[in-house]
């Protein structure tokens, strides 16, 4: 079968480690184009991987009949705008998280998805993360008896990444830890619950140790180094409680916390078992049989989800499956994200 050529634009940390080595490994793949507006970024790229045009502009390649994919790794800002166009191009799109900056923007996504037809997915890449699935399936099998709460915590001490930048501005990333971390884990959340609509959700943000960026004292920095000169308005710490028609879900977040301790964690609780995911490693199942506690930790052989990822985009163009990923289902973790913004604004609980 013919290769389904690909276009990767935004040639920089997101499509190095993962995208475009996944549609290298991939046989029907084969990149094209690498397009970044920093245009030596993406003739690094047709460089270091030995294949492709570099380009400046993504509207170049959207007039190639032969581009079938698109891979958005830019920031934030410009997700809505690039899928939008690729979309109406009649390119099938895998964008990056979070699918926008607002819930707005994600919807006009989504419109233009269901007017065009053609595949539109988030990166929400732990969809296809072999523990969630295993979780998920448990879940799904009553292993847990019935999921009553769902506890969220993704707190770092001093994490905050390039101070000054386009993570800390709002009018770019859309909010800070919230929407750049919590993204990931609520998706968690929705993705194993069997993506349970939001009832009501109350949420708090606040910007606190980043505001001073001067004084900032950290350790490591990653996506920097700080521009002092740049803008700091996002959010650093965050507190939700969301009811669905399924669990409840309480959820505290920090890219930066006067604590010294680590917690990136998800806690699904069951009233016959309960699950400890740590992000991004293992899982442990929590129980009680013949009146002793039972505590395990399963053993399994773990994909690389980014692989699975792109596999499951490219595969999906041909057989027109609808994955987990698809905005469809995407879009209940952004109007959550945007409810606990719009509490936060408002000192209210938003209800739907
Ligand atoms: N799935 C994950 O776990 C994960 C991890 C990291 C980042 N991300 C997401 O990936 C996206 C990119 O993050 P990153 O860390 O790779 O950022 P980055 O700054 O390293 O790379 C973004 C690149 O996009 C380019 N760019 C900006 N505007 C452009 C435009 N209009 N056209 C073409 N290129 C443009 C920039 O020049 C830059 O090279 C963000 O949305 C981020 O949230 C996801």
């Amino acid at each position: 079968m013919e290769k389904i050529k690909v276009a990767v634009i935004g040639c920089g940390t997101i499509a190095n480690t993962a995208h475009i080595k996944a549609y290298l490994a991939n046989p029907s793949a084969e990149i094209k184009y690498f397009c970044d507006t920093v245009i030596e970024k993406a003739e690094k790229a047709v460089s270091d991987y030995g294949c492709g045009e570099a380009v400046e502009d993504y509207r170049e390649l959207l007039k190639d009949p032969e581009i079938e994919a698109v891979s958005i790794c830019t920031p934030n800002d410009v997700h809505a705008a690039i899928a939008i166009d690729c979309l109406r191009a009649g390119k099938n799109v895998l964008c990056e998280k979070p699918a926008a900056r607002t819930y707005a923007e994600a919807l006009e996504m989504q419109r233009v998805q269901h007017e065009t037809g053609k595949v539109l997915n988030i990166g929400v890449v732990n969809r296809f993360n072999t523990g969630v699935n295993i979780i998920k399936k448990m879940i799904g099998n009553g292993e847990l008896g019935e999921l009553y709460h769902i506890y969220v915590s993704f707190r770092s001490q001093r994490s905050i990444p390039g101070l000054g930048g386009a993570f800390t501005t709002k009018a770019i990333a859309g909010g800070g830890a919230l929407i750049d971390w919590g993204v990931h884990y609520l998706d968690i959340v929705m993705y194993c619950s069997g993506d349970p609509q939001p009832r009501t959700v109350t949420g708090q943000t606040y910007s606190k140790l980043g505001r001073d960026m001067k004084n900032y004292a950290y350790l490591n920095m990653w996506a920097g180094p700080p521009n002092y000169a740049g803008t700091y308005d996002v959010d650093d710490f965050v507190t939700a409680m969301i009811r669905t028609e399924g669990p409840s879900i309480t959820l505290n977040g920090a890219w930066a916390q006067n604590i010294g301790v680590e917690e990136m964690y998800i806690d699904f609780l069951g009233d016959k078992a309960g699950i400890r995911l740590q992000y991004g490693a293992d899982f442990k199942v929590y129980g009680a049989h013949n009146g002793a506690l039972l505590e395990t930790t399963p053993k399994f052989k773990s994909d690389n989800m980014f692989q699975n990822e792109i596999d499951g985009f490219l595969s999906c163009i041909r057989t027109g499956e609808k994955l987990p990923s698809h905005i469809d289902t995407v879009i209940l973790s952004s109007k959550i994200i945007q409810a606990i913004y719009d509490s936060s604004d408002s000192g209210a609980e938003i209800s739907f």
